[in-house]
C-alpha cells in the first residue's frame, strides 16, 4: 500500500493512498480538518474525569494528536483513554517521516510510540492502538463507553465498508447516551445511515473547501438534530439509500453492488408508481 506525501494549506503534509486513490485529508489543511472536523465539535475538550474516545482510522494519527495538543494547552484535569482502529499495519513507516517544526513534535512522537507498541500510557492519557478490520474490532469494544469516536475512513466510495447502517449500529452501541460521532460526509446515504442506526443526526462543521461534516448522538442536546421533513424527504430518494452489511463481514465492491441494486429497484418502483 504506497502513501504519497503531499503539502496541505495549513503546512501540515497528509498521504496519498494508492489502494484507495485518495488523500487522507483535505488538501486545505490536514491537522485544520482533524481540529475542526473531529476533536472540537466532539466536545470531549469540555468534559472531565476520564474522558474515552474511539479514532475510527487512526491514519496519520492527527485527529488523536489534535485532541492531545489542544487538550495540554488546556491544561484541563482530564484523563483521557483513546482507541484508535487501523486495518493498516505500515502506517507507524509513514508516521515516521512526518515533522510539525514545532511543540506537536513532542507528542507525535508518543503517538508513533502507540503506533508501533499498540499502547502508551502517561499521566494524563492511554492510547491503544488496535490492528485490524473496524468492523471485526468493534466488537471488543464495551457498551455505552465512548464519549466521542473520530469517524475518519477513507471517503464513502472508497471505503463502504465503514459508511453502512450496520457498522453505525456498532458504533451506536458503543457509545454513551451523550456521546458525540464525529464525520466529514454530509452525503444524504451516509445521514440515513446513521439514522436508521438510531441516531440523532445533525449538521456538523464546514472546514476548509469540504462541504459541512455531520455530527450524531444517542442524546446530547447540544446536538441539534435535522427535522424529521429532513429525513421523511430522503425516503422519496435513490441516493438516500444506505450502504448495508448485515454481517460486517462483505467485500466493498459487494457492499458498493448490493447498493446499487437497491437504488435501481427504488427507481423501478417508483417509476411504476408514476
Ligand atoms: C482518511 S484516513 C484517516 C486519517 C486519520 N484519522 C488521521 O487523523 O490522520 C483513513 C484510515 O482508515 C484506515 N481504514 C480503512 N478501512 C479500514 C478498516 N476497514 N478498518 C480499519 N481501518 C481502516 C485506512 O488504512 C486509513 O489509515
Amino acid at each position: 500500500m504506497a502513501l504519497k506525501p503531499l503539502k496541505t494549506e495549513d503546512s501540515t503534509y497528509t498521504f496519498f493512498d494508492d489502494e484507495y486513490s485518495e488523500a487522507m485529508h483535505s488538501l486545505s489543511g490536514a491537522y485544520r480538518e482533524a481540529l475542526y472536523m473531529h476533536v472540537l465539535p466532539s466536545r470531549v475538550l469540555e468534559k472531565e474525569g476520564t474522558v474515552c474516545v474511539l479514532d475510527v482510522g487512526l491514519g496519520l494519527g492527527y485527529n488523536v494528536l489534535a485532541l492531545l495538543y489542544e487538550a495540554r494547552k488546556r491544561n484541563d484535569n482530564a484523563f483521557y483513554h483513546i482507541v484508535s482502529f487501523e486495518k493498516n499495519p505500515a502506517i507507524p513507516c509513514t508516521m515516521e517521516t512526518i515533522m510539525f517544526h514545532d511543540d506537536r513534535d513532542e507528542l507525535y512522537k508518543l503517538i508513533i510510540r502507540a503506533a508501533i507498541e499498540k499502547e502508551v500510557t502517561t499521566a494524563w492519557y492511554n492510547h491503544v492502538v488496535l490492528y485490524g478490520d473496524a468492523r471485526k474490532l468493534i466488537a471488543s469494544m464495551p457498551e455505552d463507553y465512548f464519549d466521542a469516536v473520530f469517524h475518519d475512513p477513507f471517503s464513502p466510495a472508497k471505503n463502504p465498508e465503514l459508511w453502512t447502517v450496520d457498522f453505525f449500529k456498532k458504533i451506536y452501541h458503543v457509545c454513551r447516551d451523550d456521546g458525540i460521532v464525529t464525520t466529514y460526509s454530509a452525503a444524504f446515504h451516509i445521514r440515513a445511515a446513521m439514522h436508521q442506526a438510531g441516531f440523532r443526526v445533525g449538521i456538523g462543521p464546514q472546514v476548509g473547501r469540504k462541504k459541512e461534516g455531520t455530527i450524531a448522538t444517542r442524546k446530547n442536546a447540544d446536538v441539534v438534530p435535522l427535522g424529521d421533513d429532513y429525513f421523511t424527504a430522503l425516503k422519496t430518494m435513490a441516493k438516500a439509500i444506505p450502504f448495508t452489511d448485515e454481517l460486517l463481514c462483505d467485500d466493498p465492491e459487494l457492499i458498493r453492488q448490493r447498493r446499487h441494486e437497491a437504488m435501481h429497484d427504488f427507481k423501478k418502483d417508483h417509476q411504476a408508481l408514476e
